[in-house]
């Protein structure tokens, strides 16, 4: 008979550093003989990797909690126990705040601490509940085994966390409080993560920091390395044929990563930059530390060098003090750019955030007319941008089985979801796609002759 098997269900909020972490979490998991279940149901421990960057995204971290707690319940009259954890921004914003008001919790741990999960559980075992917050001076990437290694086969897709942290305190912002100060990891130790994710079957890489463009990693030569310096070092890895890095400050867009996107083919063409405000008094008010004109001007050189570049970007209406001609000043800003995909939200006030104090806080209503007013000038953008794609054959990377039988799921160079008609068998190919038809979420094509790539072990 074989030995029952504990496992762990994981709920990731936020954004793609949430997804990294939890996938390397479950690897620190596996060590210690945890599986991954499908549901919180059949779980023996329930880890929520949690965002805290706007009052919602917390908000439905405890709705969840109340969820679970009934989980956890009816468990424990069968004569399981199950144990919840709750890991990310939330744990390291909120503490044993998080234990106080929702006691179903067993255990809380910052960002900083993966590494240690192991030990909190034990800890949260032996003391009833166990929190843990603490920035520990050792990297918690030393810690942990090999990426992957609780799943049978890698992704033609896949993260790979390069910084952390960020130093710039935009004023509406948590993030310099919850991931802390901004940090790099020494290059050769992302070099060896994308070899090993290519020899498990990665063509693309998307590189990933709060402010990732910041990086400036020790280098084997003992000096610094930029973003540039580490795309150029990764685009030498044989199989790598796809990198990406999100997300970018307008202020860290240097000139050798200008010309990266000029002089390397295996950057997409596709960039998240976000500008939050067209209006220079609210960019000001947010410590962007960098004006309207700057933005545009660096768009200006981006697409000089990189004609096709789509961008991407994050807008914040509503923030304290924006008035209509502030407003208006991002609808025009927007329309200047045009983007290829963007998100948009209301401001939130962040508790220990400057902003949060301002007496100049702008109503509801307002804020909620604004965003959709922006959101219907950036999604009529997006919509032309993939509109203009039908008839065109463009490069696929085919990722995983599509929504229907015989359909593959993949992306274009600039981030699009295409469904392609395509055999199994192709998964982990980049295709040549003829597009087709334009969906609301998705493109829709079929192959088109042979692709730039073949699938790993395939017959060329
Ligand atoms: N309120 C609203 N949006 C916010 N963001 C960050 N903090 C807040 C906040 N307090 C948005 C910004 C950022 C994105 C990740 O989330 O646009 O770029
Ligand atoms: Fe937050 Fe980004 Fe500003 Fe850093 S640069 S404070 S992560 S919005």
């Amino acid at each position: 008979m074989s030995e029952a098997k504990k496992s762990v269900f994981i709920k990731t909020y936020g954004c793609q550093m949430n997804v990294y972490d939890s996938d390397r979490m479950a690897d620190v998991l596996a060590r210690e003989g945890f599986g991954r279940a499908e549901t919180a149901e059949q779980a023996d421990l329930i880890l929520l990797n949690t965002c805290h960057i706007r009052e919602k995204a917390a908000e439905k971290v405890y709705s969840e909690i109340g969820r679970l707690r009934r989980v956890k319940d009816q468990a424990a009259e069968e004569g399981r126990s199950v144990a919840i954890a709750v890991a990310g921004c939330v744990a390291q914003a909120e503490g044993e705040e998080i234990i106080a008001r929702a006691p179903a919790v067993d255990a809380v741990i910052g960002p900083q601490s993966y590494h240690r999960l192991p030990h909190v559980l034990a800890r949260a075992g032996r003391e009833g509940h166990a929190v843990e917050t603490e920035f520990p001076a050792e990297d918690k990437f030393d810690h942990m085994p090999a990426p992957g290694s609780a799943r049978p086969s890698g992704q033609p897709s896949a993260f790979l966390t390069v910084q952390e942290g960020c130093d710039k305190f935009c004023t509406f912002c948590v993030v310099p409080y919850t991931r802390g100060a901004e940090a790099s990891r020494p290059v050769s130790r992302i070099l060896d993560e994308a070899r090993h994710l290519v020899a498990r079957g990665a063509r693309e890489v998307m590189l990933l920091g709060q402010n990732v463009n910041a990086f400036h990693g020790a280098g084997p030569d003992g000096r610094d390395w930029s973003l540039a310096g580490l795309l150029f070092a990764l685009a030498e890895i044989d199989g790598l044929e796809r990198l990406r890095y999100t997300t970018s400050h307008p202020r860290d867009m240097r000139d050798d990563l200008i010309a990266a996107h000029r002089d390397l083919a295996q950057l997409m063409p596709y960039l998240h930059l976000p500008v939050q405000s067209g209006s220079d008094a609210i960019l000001k008010a947010m410590n962007r530390r960098h004006g309207r004109d700057d933005y545009l001007r660096l768009v200006d050189r981006l697409r000089k060098v990189r004609p096709d570049l789509a961008l991407s970007g994050d807008f914040i209406v509503g923030f304290p003090g924006e008035t209509d001609a502030d407003f208006e000043a991002t609808m025009d800003l927007v329309e200047t750019v045009g983007y290829a995909q963007a998100y948009s939200f209301k401001y939130s006030p962040r508790p220990g955030t400057p902003a949060a104090d301002s007496d100049c806080q702008v109503d509801e209503t307002l804020k909620s007319e604004r965003l959709s007013r922006l959101q219907a000038l950036l999604n009529s953008q997006q919509s032309a941008f993939n509109t203009a794609m039908r008839g065109r054959t463009i490069d696929v990377l085919l990722e995983k089985p599509g929504r229907e039988p015989g359909q593959l799921t993949g992306r274009s160079p600039w981030l699009q979801a295409v469904q392609v008609d395509a055999p199994a068998s192709a998964i982990g190919s980049i295709a040549n796609v003829h597009i087709e038809r334009i969906g609301a979420n998705s493109l829709f094509g079929s192959l088109s002759g042979q692709g730039r790539g073949c699938a790993p072990g395939a017959a060329a």
